[in-house]
């Protein structure tokens, strides 16, 4: 059988290559569209060393309509995307709120834009849970309101799931948009992970940076919160379990399995973990002290949020498999290889 030919923008990014290298395992033919704004083309022999096969790639930002249509006259034969592009850093998002919506909507209304007009656009979208905002009952299902956002970030999202939801409904087109919690991890491999530029933002490369020495001190952002011990509680979720949900997302999509042309799904473990115990795990499962203090509550963080999968479990029938600790020995070790590596290029 003739193997689709799958559109993924953001490939070279922390989710869109570990999505890469399950879609090419499964024996997909990717090209991937990347700007390299939060990513590098070194990715690409990481998925080829992992894989056996690089994608093809073309730099290119999604923002530029000729370069996108270009694409697309150049490969009619892409059958779906997976759209991963975009800028996702909730406080930068604060302090440059159009460069988001800029970059964010128009990127994906460009890829609606251009997609081959002789098939239907059938699209995997990258949402987040920041669409329900701060939940009023835990844990959040599908059918939670969906909430003002609490930053730019968020509201890109939710006016991006609106954008599909009207595009869907006055054309042939499909779209699954996947709603993730807090995605972690690596590949096993060690070969590919999460590679923030700068400070990191997120807590667990910030965890495994302060415990290399890259950082001095852990800050644990607020330790008076209303959960059981006083720090937030989130739901992180590995991301190669992330990355597996797609290729499920995608294959219904292609097979026409949908119950409707627009569906969406939360991705998470359903488990809430707080930022105490997330640093708890961290140094039973490496044997390392953790730098940590207590800092003040960070600016827009809501106390707890975890997901009810039971939607993705029943219709999808994936469920997230890899425990707390297999995930964080994975950030660890891509954390290692990844500094003896600079090192050595040093
Ligand atoms: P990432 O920054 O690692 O990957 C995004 C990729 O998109 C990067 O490689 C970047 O260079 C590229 N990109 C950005 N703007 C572009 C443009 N205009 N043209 C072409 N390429 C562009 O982020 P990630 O963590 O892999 O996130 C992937 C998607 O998942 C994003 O849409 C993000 O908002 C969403 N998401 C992420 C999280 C998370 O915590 N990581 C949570 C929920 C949702
Ligand atoms: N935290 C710390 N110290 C740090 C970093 C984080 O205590 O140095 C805490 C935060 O205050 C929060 C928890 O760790 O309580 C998790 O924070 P992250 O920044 O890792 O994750 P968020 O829940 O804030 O947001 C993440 C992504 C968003 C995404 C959202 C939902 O950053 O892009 O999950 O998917 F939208």
């Amino acid at each position: 059988m003739k193997k689709h030919k799958i559109l993924v923008t953001g490939g070279t990014g922390y989710i869109g290559s570990h999505t890469s290298v399950e879609l090419i395992q499964a024996g997909y033919e990717l090209v991937i569209i990347d700007n390299l704004s939060n990513s590098s083309e070194k990715v690409l022999s990481g998925i080829e060393s992992i894989t056996g096969t690089k994608p093809e790639f073309i730099q290119l930002d999604m923002r530029d309509e000729a370069l996108m249509k270009q694409v697309f006259e150049s490969h009619p034969d892409i059958s779906a995307c997976i759209h991963f592009a975009a800028l996702k850093a909730v406080g930068e998002s604060h302090e440059k709120p159009l460069e988001y919506y800029d970059n964010n909507l128009k990127s994906l209304l460009n890829l609606l834009k251009f997609f081959p007009e002789h098939h239907p656009v059938k699209i995997v979208f990258s949402s987040s849970c920041t669409v329900y905002g701060n939940p009023d009952e835990l844990p959040v299902s599908e059918q939670s309101p969906i909430k003002p956002a609490m930053s730019p970030y968020g509201n890109t999202k939710r006016i991006a799931e609106e954008i599909l939801q009207d595009y869907v409904s006055s054309t042939k087109a499909a779209c699954i948009a996947l709603r993730y919690f807090n995605p972690i991890g690596a590949h096993p491999s060690g070969i590919i992970g999460e590679l923030p530029q700068g400070v990191p933002n997120n807590l667990m490369p910030f965890i495994t940076q302060t415990a290399l020495g890259v950082r001095e001190t852990l800050q644990i952002f607020g330790k008076d919160y209303d959960t059981p011990d006083g720090t937030c509680v989130r739901d992180y979720i590995d991301v190669l379990d992330l990355a597996k949900a797609h290729v499920i997302a995608l294959e219904r999509i292609l097979n026409k399995n949908q119950e409707t042309n627009y569906e969406f799904f939360n991705l998470g473990t359903g488990k809430g973990v707080s930022v105490l115990e997330m640093v708890n795990h961290f140094q039973d499962v490496t044997a390392q002290k953790l730098n940590y203090k207590f800092a003040p509550r960070r600016a827009g963080d809501v106390p707890s949020v975890y997901a009810d999968t039971t939607k993705a479990n029943q219709i999808l029938g994936w469920k997230a498999e890899k425990s707390i600790a297999e995930t964080i020995a994975n950030a660890w070790k891509w954390e290692m290889n990844y500094r003896k590596q600079e090192n050595h290029e040093k």
